[in-house]
């Protein structure tokens, strides 16, 4: 499918990610408007990346044209057809709602109809409601380098951040090491997580220190506990070294939860690999599964095993956690492994959207997997990044995003001092979907699955368009709607 044509073959995305930096010698920089250099553009095929690199014979992109035929020799681009997208509408907010898959809808709809209408209550057993989470949770284990029964499927992103944070206080705390009690996180985290720790802080005389990502390893002494990390910034879409960090926060002592909010399918993650401690992530963002979709939650063995033999519990100990619900016995009495972790009745109905939002990732598999994706996001994003800087030139945008591959997840962020909001309305309303986030990032997620290179193209268009006409300054694109 793919030509070699007259572009370059390299071995692999490692022997591109030397090329890139070659290409960008000053990585991690967050540049202004002006372009340094060119950017590559290139797509991957099965294991190996194919580089279009801009020289005197193949400039920079100039022409939609050439995103079309980057999308015509894409061997991910069949993916989006699992997906219904509405027509004219490009879409950049994968990163905060996944798109709905097509076998989503049927799918609920007998879950709804038989499952539930006909079943009724036997359906717990006779259609494996009971065994759904696992099930579930078992696919999820497959993006984020989680081994067998690590994994739990339920409840909200806080909730399980909630219940792990406790978790890893509590583990500290039965070390008996009365000098550790202080939480570290980044001062851009996502408030949810920061305000979920204050209230643990709260309760347990723990101390939150909220730091740049420059000052984290200033941060590693013996009185930390727990480094409490966004894998990607949902602002920047900076992606830290999960296991270099990891790895110097042991060598302190200290335990590390990761939110991989920003992360579980929309970079290759490796839970085990980097040996971290716990994580938490999002069902209704690159996993597809539709608007409040559960939440996963990932324990390391070692601590699980821990919990066991200490009799330590997480602490929301409901009866879906219990080692024999149906007892229904007065006294709680932990499950063995990860299912300690859950609480309540699985929501049955959401978590039938989101096996069909995760079977939309799983079969990429055989396209190369999530390396495959990895792969398609880099090179969207340089597409996105290199596009804007130089036809977007003189409108106040800069960018936030890094451009070290290595340091960047799948999403591009431009600061703007003013009209920020404004901006990304009158973008909405020509169809090119993004998001704000206060005070001044207008935010674009690249999703692989679904997303083309003609996309980054017409988006650039569309905002060129936007900044250029000054119609953003419209009184009608400066109301604040309560979800922006
Ligand atoms: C990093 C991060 N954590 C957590 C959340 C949200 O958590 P919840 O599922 O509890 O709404 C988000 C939402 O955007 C997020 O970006």
């Amino acid at each position: 499918m793919c030509g070699r044509g007259s572009s370059r073959w390299v071995p692999g995305h490692r022997r591109a990610f030397a090329d890139r930096k070659l290409l960008y010698p000053d990585p991690g920089a967050t540049a202004g408007l002006v372009l340094r250099r060119p950017s590559p553009i290139g797509i991957f095929c099965a294991h190996r990346l194919f580089l279009f690199r801009p020289s005197p014979s193949h400039p920079a992109m100039t022409d939609r044209s050439q995103a079309l035929a980057l999308d015509a020799r894409d061997p991910l681009a069949p993916l989006r057809q699992q997906f219904t997208l509405p027509d004219g509408v490009v879409y950049l907010d994968g990163n905060s709602l996944g798109a709905l898959p097509v076998a989503t809808a049927a799918r609920v709809q007998e879950a709804v109809t038989a499952e539930w209408g006909t079943g009724l209550i036997r359906s717990w057993n006779t259609a494996g409601w009971v065994t759904l989470a696992p099930r579930i949770a078992d696919k999820i284990a497959r993006l984020i380098g989680a081994g067998a029964a690590e994994t739990l499927v339920g409840d909200s992103t806080s909730a399980n951040l909630y219940k792990v944070l406790a978790s890893a206080m509590a583990l500290v705390r039965a070390r008996g090491d009365a000098q550790r009690r202080v939480i570290v996180s980044e001062r851009t985290n996502f408030p949810t997580d920061l305000y979920i720790a204050q209230s643990l802080c709260q309760q347990h005389g723990f101390t939150l220190q909220l730091v740049e990502p420059d000052e984290i390893a200033a941060h590693l002494n013996q009185r930390l506990a727990v480094l409490m990390l966004t894998h990607v910034n949902y602002r920047t879409g900076r992606m830290h070294d999960m296991a270099g960090i990891t790895r110097d926060a042991h060598a302190c002592g200290a335990l590390t939860i990761w939110d991989l909010a920003h992360s579980a399918g929309a970079v290759p993650v490796d839970l085990n690999g980097a040996d971290a401690d716990f994580a938490v992530g999002c069902g209704y963002k690159y996993l597809n599964g539709g608007p409040g979709a559960p939440a996963f939650l990932w324990v390391h063995r070692r601590h699980l095993d821990r919990m066991e033999h200490e009799h330590l519990w997480q602490p929301l100990s409901g009866w879906f956690g219990h080692a024999a619900p149906f007892a229904f016995t007065p006294d709680y009495r932990p499950a063995a492994g990860i299912a300690r972790f859950a609480c309540g009745t699985p929501p049955v109905l959401s978590l039938t959207a989101l096996d069909c939002g995760l079977d939309t990732l799983l079969s990429a598999e055989a396209l190369g997997g999530m390396a495959a994706l990895r792969a398609k996001s880099l090179q969207l994003t340089a597409l996105f990044m290199s596009l804007v800087e130089s036809r977007c030139a003189g409108h106040g945008l800069s960018l936030v995003t890094p451009r070290e591959e290595g340091a960047r997840g799948s999403q591009v962020s431009f600061a703007r001092a003013e009209g920020g909001y404004a901006i990304m309305q009158a973008l909405i309303a020509r169809g090119v979907i993004g998001d704000f986030r206060a005070p001044d990032i207008l935010r674009f997620g690249f999703t692989p699955l679904y997303t083309r290179f003609v996309d980054a193209w017409d988006a650039m268009e569309q905002l060129r368009q936007v900044l250029e006409s000054g119609e953003w300054r419209e009184s009608r694109f400066h109301q604040k709607a309560a979800v922006t």
